[in-house]
This record gives structure tokens, sequence and C-alpha cells, in this order.
């Protein structure tokens, strides 16, 4: 009876305390007008610690694991192409609600999300209610890469929060490193995207790891020929087969997608592609068609080129199906709808 009393008092509170972060929420959210487009100064008034809370963030989550950057880029990258650059991916699944965690492509694979709740926490200190779940991870995405050495470039914003997700879409639109080159360029360009941000983007793979299963097929059974894919250089091959014996409980064994640097923003993707030292089968068909392999050769000649295209593409990504102005909702808490 008394358990039973505390338990309904606590509940009460917690509905209370809900009640009136939204409350809050929905005071702060209800200004006259809320701009209808992106633009470089929209949280200038509102939060204007903005970059410098979320450059701090990122900058601490390097210092304690270096692959955090790659895995914050990806991040950006996954939210972005399910239904748009939404946070959507941030949302945990609800009796109402599958969201995209544990979609194929992010299940056990997906990392980062404490550092976005972290950063999100400082905002609410900062500026109460004010930035969206996807402007962070838009602009922690931009930082990773600057703190990695890559390019600068500026971000518009002022995208809000979805309220919904999808592990359907999640699974759809996504591509995967088994699937040929069409096909993945077909995924692009229904985001709106075209064959050289294809390659520019897969320049991304500069940073981070890869587990065994996404690549192990090249290495001992490639197309089901019985044999390794004849297009990856034999002594990487030998080195592949040592991190990733070809046993099952190999499968979540880490590689670095370009073990030169791995921790580096630089173009030494694109000179390992050129040498037949791609990790992923999605990576190393990009020599396989002349468009794209003349793309791939120039940028590993010219690495402020590819700097100056990644920041490009980057936004053109960062724009995929974005809500702004009175759609969607700027989230308190990035896991949970408001
Ligand atoms: C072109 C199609 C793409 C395919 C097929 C693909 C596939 C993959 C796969 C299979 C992994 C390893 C995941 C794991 O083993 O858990 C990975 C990692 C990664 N991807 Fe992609 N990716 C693509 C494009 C992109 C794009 C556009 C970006 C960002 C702009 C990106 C950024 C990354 C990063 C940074 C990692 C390393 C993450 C970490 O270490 O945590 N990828 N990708
Ligand atoms: C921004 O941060 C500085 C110090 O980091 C602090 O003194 C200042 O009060 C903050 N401004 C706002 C508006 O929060
Ligand atoms: C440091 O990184 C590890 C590995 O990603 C993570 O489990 C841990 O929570 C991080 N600690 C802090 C304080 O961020
Ligand atoms: C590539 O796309 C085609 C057409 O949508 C589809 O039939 C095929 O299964 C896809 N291939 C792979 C390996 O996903
Ligand atoms: C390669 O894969 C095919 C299809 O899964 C299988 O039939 C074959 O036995 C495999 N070969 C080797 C050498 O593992
Ligand atoms: C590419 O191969 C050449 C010749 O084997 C080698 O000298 C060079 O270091 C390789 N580059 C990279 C980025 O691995």
């Amino acid at each position: 009876m008394i358990r039973n009393f505390v338990h309904f008092q606590e509940m009460e509170y917690i509905t209370h305390k809900l009640f009136y972060v939204v409350l809050l929420c929905l005071l702060f959210l209800s200004p006259p007008f809320v701009s209808s487009q992106l633009n470089y100064k929209f949280y200038d008034s509102s939060c204007p610690n903005l970059s410098k809370i979320v450059q701090q963030g990122v900058r601490s989550a390097i210092a304690n694991d270096s692959r955090i950057a790659a895995s914050l880029l990806r991040l950006h990258f996954h939210d972005c192409f399910v239904n748009g650059c939404d946070a959507s991916i941030l949302l945990d699944d609800t009796s109402t609600l599958k969201g995209e965690k544990n979609a194929l492509p992010n299940k056990d694979s997906v990392r980062g999300y404490e550092v976005i709740d972290k950063i999100k926490l400082a905002l609410e200190e900062a500026c109460p209610c004010t930035v969206s779940c996807t402007d962070i991870l838009t602009l922690a995405a931009t930082s990773a890469v600057y703190f990695s050495g890559g390019p600068y470039w500026p971000v518009a914003l002022g995208r809000r929060d979805g309220t919904t997700a999808s592990e359907d879409a999640a699974n759809d639109d996504l591509p995967s490193p088994f699937e040929p080159l069409e096909n993945i360029t077909a995924k692009f360009a229904a985001k709106g995207l075209n064959l050289r941000d294809v390659v520019v983007l897969s320049g991304a793979h500069t940073i981070g790891f890869a587990q065994c299963f996404t690549f192990k097929t090249r290495l001992f059974n490639f197309s089901d020929s019985g044999k390794p894919d004849p297009v990856l250089d034999t002594s990487l091959l030998t080195k592949l087969q040592n991190v990733c014996p070809n046993q099952a409980d190999s499968d979540t064994k880490l590689a670095p997608l370009d073990p030169v640097t791995s921790n580096r923003f630089d173009n030494v993707y694109f000179k390992r592609l050129v040498n037949k030292s791609g990790l992923l089968q999605s990576d190393q068909v990009l020599m396989g068609d002349s468009t794209t392999a003349s793309m791939v050769i120039s940028y590993s000649r010219f690495p402020n080129l590819f700097n100056k295209d990644f920041g490009a593409s980057m936004v053109k990504m960062a724009n995929i199906g974005v809500l702004t102005g009175q759609n969607g909702q700027i989230r308190k808490n990035c896991w949970v709808v408001n």
C-alpha cells in the first residue's frame, strides 16, 4: 500500500516535471516569427555560445576516444539519409514507434549517441528549448572533420527535429557495402545527390573503422567464387585475413578504413583506392567505373580540391529534407519526442 503510494507520487512528480518541461518549451518556442529557411545567424541571438559548446563537446569526446570523430560524421549521414536531417536516428523505440537505432545499418554499428546527449545537456543549460538535435548533429559532424585535420565549411542552421522515425526507411535508404555502384548511386540520387557527391562523400572513409563482416567476403569468397577479390592488393589481403580469420567469431573485429592515417581527415583514402587498397567493396568499386575513377584520381592528387568539394557535398547532404519554420519541433531530450 505504502509502496504503491510512493510509486504513485513519483509517477505524478515525473508527469508534472515532463509537463513543465514541455510547457516551458512551448512558451519558448512560440515566437511570432520562425524563419522558414536555414541561415547562418539562426542562433546568434538565441544561443550565442552554441558553436563554442558544440566544439568543446566534440573536442573532449575526441580526447577520450579518437574514433569518435568518425562516428559523429557517420551519425549525421545516417540521420540525413533517412527522412531527411531531422534527428530521427536519435529517437528510441517506444510502444508506438519503431525507430532507426535497431535498423540493420545502425544496430551495433552507429556510435556517438552519448556525445550528442552531453552536448544537448550543456545547451539546455545555456539556452533551453532552443537548439534542435539535428542542428547539433550537423555542427558536431562539421567540428569532427575540422578537428581531424579536415576542411572547415560554414553551415546554415535552423533545422527542426522530426516527430517520427522509420526503421524501414533506414533499412531501405542507407547504402550497403555489398551492393553495386549503380544501386548506391540510385540511393544518393533519390536524396538529390549526384555521382560526384557519391565519390566525394565516400572520402569520409578516410577516418574510422569497419567491422570484418562488412568486407569479409572479399577476403575469402568474393562473389561466391571461392577466392578472394582479385582486385584487392595482395599484401593488404594477407594483413586483413589475419585480422579477420574465416570464422564467424571474427565478424565484429575492426579494421581501419584508411590504415595509413586512420584518425586524420586527408586524401589518403583516394590514394589507397588508386593502389587497389580500398577496404569495402563499395569503396574499391569507385575505381571500376571510368567516370568515378577519374574523380578518385583527381582527389588523390589534389587534396585541396577534395577538401573544397567535400565541404560543398556535406552542405548538400545537410540540407536533405529539412524541417523549418513551424514544422517539427525542438526536442527537449534527443531520445524522445516532446
Ligand atoms: C557510399 C556509400 C557508403 C557505404 C556503402 C558505407 C558503408 C559503411 C560501412 C559498412 C561502414 C562500417 C560500419 C561498421 O562496420 O559498423 C562505414 C563506416 C563509416 N562511414 Fe560509411 N558508407 C558510405 C558512405 C558514407 C558517407 C556518405 C559518410 C559520411 C559523409 C560515411 C562515413 C563513415 C564513417 C566516418 C565511418 C567510420 C565510422 C566509425 O568508425 O565509427 N560513409 N560505412
Ligand atoms: C558564453 O560563455 C561565456 C564564457 O564561456 C560566458 O561568460 C557567457 O555568459 C556565455 N553567454 C551566454 C549568453 O550564455
Ligand atoms: C570514452 O570513450 C569510451 C569509448 O567510446 C566510452 O565508452 C566512454 O563513455 C567515454 N567516456 C567519456 C567520459 O566520454
Ligand atoms: C540493386 O538494385 C536492383 C534494382 O532495384 C535490385 O533488384 C537488386 O537486388 C539490388 N542489388 C543489391 C545487391 O542490392
Ligand atoms: C562460397 O560461397 C558459396 C555460396 O554461399 C558457397 O556455396 C561456397 O561453398 C563458398 N566457397 C568457399 C570456398 O567458402
Ligand atoms: C601506393 O603504392 C605505391 C607503390 O606500391 C606506394 O609507394 C605508396 O606508398 C602507396 N600509397 C599509399 C597511400 O598507400
